[in-house]
């Protein structure tokens, strides 16, 4: 296991979770000339197997490449111009690039970006602490925060400026901040996805969302000879009530199209479920603290914008950080939270709408479901409502 030098006593910033938000904020202080340490529970094999999300939009992609993290991505990321809805047995392409202006999306998994960025963060003698047990976060509103944490059965505290809470929706950040500080939005929903990867190259060149009386599905890819699959499933359902037949008798039933279409079956690679839910802490920040990504707000996967929330939260975070060392001005970083909070509820309400539409709600009656039809068949023949949709899908540039 490659860990990097002996533990500082003191950085500028200290940055706890190695995951898209913690990694990027890592390379983008480094860009700047600001040191951190990036403290991570984990080891580097678990995090970098660790399968979530494939879609980056294209000012994710823009930012990795700004950065100098891009050449794998470049030479295997799948860029695509459009995305399918499916409802009725039939398809329609939403044409992402027509209605954007020539913006695409990249298919590339969320763990093929943790493995590019912790390589290059390493290459540039970038502390990363992994197996760090025990996280703690201390003196949060005096200007001499401090982290502890346990390492190699040893007890290790780090002084820093700034602590960047990018440690997920389970991490120790979000309970740092005091209930009287913080406000919470939160919905659940009544459903899980059960995401598969298979061993067999994509039924179609682009990603699918399909809306079915069974429930929804959605085809999307990791490469050319591997599938990426997703079938709504019961909010309690564990895996062993999804053997592999079942996954794909489902799959097939919702993402066949009357014309004989349906999706190719191969080897079960990876199964796993995971919940749905929506959920806002404000403000992002706490005296010296500030948390980017999952530490603060959870979309449901159904639009894809997770990953690419958690790095733009990093950009937002790293120029702030940049101009107080650089100028002593700290009016970005005072602006941190509200700058963040639109985009985040932009992305909120974005993919609630995309999980409205596409679901089926156990306790939906028939008018629910003609209302989502409905919408379905407006976004498909309307160029208004499709490029109100393409827009949120690749990403917006200004919110
Ligand atoms: P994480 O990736 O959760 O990283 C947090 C890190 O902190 C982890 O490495 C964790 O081990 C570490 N950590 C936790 N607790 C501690 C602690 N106490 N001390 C130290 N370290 C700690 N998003 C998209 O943009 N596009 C998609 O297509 C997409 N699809 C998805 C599909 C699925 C099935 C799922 C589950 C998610 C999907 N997402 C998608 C969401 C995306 O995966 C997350 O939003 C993203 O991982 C958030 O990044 P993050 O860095 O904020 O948090
Ligand atoms: C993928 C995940 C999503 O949440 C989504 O909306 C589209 C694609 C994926 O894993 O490829």
């Amino acid at each position: 296991m490659i860990q990097t030098r002996q533990s500082p006593a003191r950085s500028q910033v200290a940055i706890i979770g190695a995951g898209p938000a913690g990694l990027t904020l890592a390379h983008i202080l480094h860009h700047h000339g600001i040191d951190s340490v990036v403290i991570e529970r984990r080891d580097r094999a678990y995090v970098e197997r660790r399968l979530r999300a494939g879609v980056l939009e294209q000012g994710t992609v823009d930012l990795f490449r700004a950065l100098g993290v891009s050449a794998r991505l470049d030479r295997e990321g799948l860029v695509h111009h459009g995305i399918n809805l499916q409802f009725s047995g039939e398809r329609h392409r939403i044409a992402l690039s027509d209605l954007t202006g020539g913006r695409a999306i990249t298919i590339y998994g969320q763990h093929e970006v943790v493995k590019d960025l912790i390589a290059a963060r390493l290459a540039n003698d970038g502390p990363i602490w992994f197996d760090a047990d025990d996280v703690s976060l201390h003196d949060l509103t005096s200007d001499k925060p401090r982290v502890h944490f346990r390492r190699d059965g040893r007890a290790h505290e780090l002084h820093c400026d700034f602590v960047a809470g990018c440690d997920g929706s389970h991490g120790v950040s979000r309970s740092a901040v005091p209930t009287a500080e913080r406000r919470t939005f939160e919905r659940t929903y009544p459903f899980s996805w059960l995401g598969i990867l298979a061993a067999v190259p994509p039924s179609l060149g682009e990603v699918i969302y399909a809306h079915h009386e069974r429930g929804f599905a959605l085809h999307s890819m990791r490469g050319p000879q591997v599938t990426r699959l997703y079938v709504q499933c019961g909010p309690d359902d564990g895996l062993d009530s999804w053997p592999d037949e079942r996954v794909w008798l489902e799959l097939k039933t919702r993402l066949s199209t009357t014309d004989g279409w349906t999706v190719q079956e191969g080897a079960v690679i990876e199964k796993s479920i995971t919940a749905l839910r929506s959920f806002v802490m404000e403000p992002m920040q706490y005296g010296q603290l500030f948390l980017a990504g999952d530490a603060a707000h959870v979309v449901p996967p159904t639009g894809a914008k997770g990953m690419n929330l958690a790095v733009a939260d990093a950009r937002v975070l790293g120029d702030a950080l940049a101009q107080w060392y650089r100028a002593g001005d700290r009016s970005l970083l005072a602006e941190y939270s509200s700058t963040c909070l639109r985009r985040v509820w932009r992305a909120e309400h974005f993919s609630w709408f995309m999980t409205s539409m596409l679901h089926r709600f156990p306790d939906g009656d028939a008018f629910q479901q003609k209302l989502q039809l409905s919408q379905l068949r407006y976004v498909c023949t309307s160029t208004a409502a499709a490029t109100s949709l393409a827009e949120n899908y690749v990403g917006l540039e200004h919110v």
